[in-house]
């Protein structure tokens, strides 16, 4: 528990000192008077503001109890009852953001639900490793993690202070980097010694590395959302070169690098879409969706070259294709609020999901017949459904790794493979 929210439970004046918290949701929202009001706005704005409270989908007392639980541990406070009860009165459940799956054949599983062990850390972008272990970062509690799947063991490190890491990506070589978001650094962490060797942006500008990928020379090529840059670093002479986005705040996100070796960019301000980056001169091409509001946090290019992408602030999905140059969009199943997030095509078929809603659905898209079909995401305590999934990838046999971050959760998706599932290949029932 930090020392703010001790602090708080504990009745100090403390607890007045604020540490940072991360926005969501626009402008920041009142929490409802009552008896409690004070607590609440103490222990559970000490990390994000009361917007994920007001504008949750409310839940029971036992809900509150369920999902706090994954953020602090109350458990022996003397202010937990009335936390609880202030939460259930003012907060019940509203449908607000109800979510609705389409129906569709095919049938998938969620299994290997861990949990990761540090409360309210914001665990992220699980991604597995040539030896089958999955890694992800916490990003508020400053973690990195490891989980064996065989034996469900996790191990945690803390990471140098104010990393905040955004994700990590493993090299073909099993290399363990992360990018540092909180202090603009690129590190690669050992499990051997639970240390990381640390990389310094070269420009105090450069503050927020996020996303990274290795392209085949071993190059890692990453984004720096808030900082509008783009950046790329050669491990072997330790160089970082630097590139400014062409438009002011086009904040750059995901990233990914295609089999030519050109690197792609998503675009989560000014007119979404991708940038292209010329790998040799770091030139950037900007494509723009349509929609003056459109925002792309990630996109994935397909084994036929064509680029999918999430419009997430327009509610819908779009395509790209890199030979003429030409989106075109279909609306999410769940509208204009669904806010499309993480993205993966796997054996041509595109996986996001709706970050919306609540839960989160996983949405599959198939190209060839332009259909949807989704899935609520299990969500973390008794299927409460609360949670982002915001980053996913693929394991070596097709299946998915995501996240919810609220809940502490890291889940894979096991998806039939094609012709595995005779429903989902449309194939004729084979018996008789
Ligand atoms: C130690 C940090 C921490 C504390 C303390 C904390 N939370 Fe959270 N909470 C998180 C994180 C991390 C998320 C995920 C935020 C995001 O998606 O960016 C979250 C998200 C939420 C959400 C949104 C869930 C969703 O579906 O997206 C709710 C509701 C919430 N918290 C309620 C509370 C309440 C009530 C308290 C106080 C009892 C509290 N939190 C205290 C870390 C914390």
């Amino acid at each position: 528990m930090s020392n703010r929210i001790a602090a708080i439970l504990a009745g100090s004046a403390l607890a007045a000192l604020a540490s940072p918290a991360f926005a969501q949701f626009g402008p920041p929202a009142e929490l409802a008077e009552g008896e409690g009001k004070a607590l609440v706005e103490g222990v559970c704005t000490a990390c994000h503001l009361a917007n994920n409270i007001v504008y949750s989908n409310g839940y029971t007392a036992e809900g509150w109890e369920l999902i706090t639980a994954s953020m602090v541990d109350l458990s022996a406070s003397p202010a937990h009852d009335t936390i609880v009860a202030y939460l259930a009165e003012n907060y019940p459940p509203n449908g607000t953001r109800d979510a609705t799956p389409v129906d569709g054949p095919l049938e998938i599983e969620f299994t290997g639900e861990w949990k990761t062990p540090k409360l309210g850390a914001r665990p992220r972008d699980p991604v597995e490793a040539p030896d089958g272990m999955i890694w992800y970062v916490g990003q508020r509690g400053n973690t990195i993690g490891r989980i064996n799947p065989e034996t469900d063991e996790i191990d945690e490190w803390d990471l140098p202070p104010e990393t905040m890491a955004h994700s990590v990506t493993i090299h073909d070589d099993g290399g363990v980097w992360y990018l540092g978001n909180g202090n603009g650094t690129i590190g690669k962490f050992d499990p051997e010694t639970g240390q990381a060797q640390v990389f310094e942006m070269p420009d105090p500008e450069a503050r927020d590395p996020h996303t990274g990928e290795f392209d085949r020379d071993g190059t890692f090529w990453f984004t720096l959302q808030q900082s509008n840059m783009i950046g790329r670093f050669d491990p072997a002479t330790e160089q970082i070169d630097l590139v400014t986005a062409t438009s002011p705040n086009s904040r750059p996100y995901g990233i990914k690098i295609a089999d030519d070796g050109t690197v792609w960019v998503a675009r989560n301000g000014n007119g979404g879409g991708l940038y292209k980056v010329d790998p040799d001169t770091m030139a950037l091409t900007e494509y723009r969706l349509p929609g003056e509001d459109s925002t792309t946090r990630r996109f994935d290019i397909a084994e036929n070259g064509m680029i999918w992408l999430d419009n997430s602030a327009g509610g819908k999905i779009a395509s790209f294709d890199p030979e003429t140059e030409e989106f075109t969009q279909w609306d999410s199943p769940s509208g204009p609020g669904s806010h499309p997030y993480g993205m993966e095509v796997v054996d041509g078929i595109v996986w996001y999901n709706e970050s919306g809603t609540r839960p989160d659905l996983l949405v599959r898209f198939d190209p060839a017949s332009e259909t949807f079909q989704s899935w609520k995401i299990p969500s973390g305590p008794d299927g409460i459904g609360a949670g982002i999934n915001r980053h996913m990838r693929p394991t070596a046999d097709g299946d998915l790794l995501i996240h919810q971050d609220a809940t502490n959760r890291i889940f894979r998706v096991d998806i039939p493979e094609p012709g595995e599932d005779s429903a989902a290949a449309g194939a004729p029932d084979s018996e008789g």
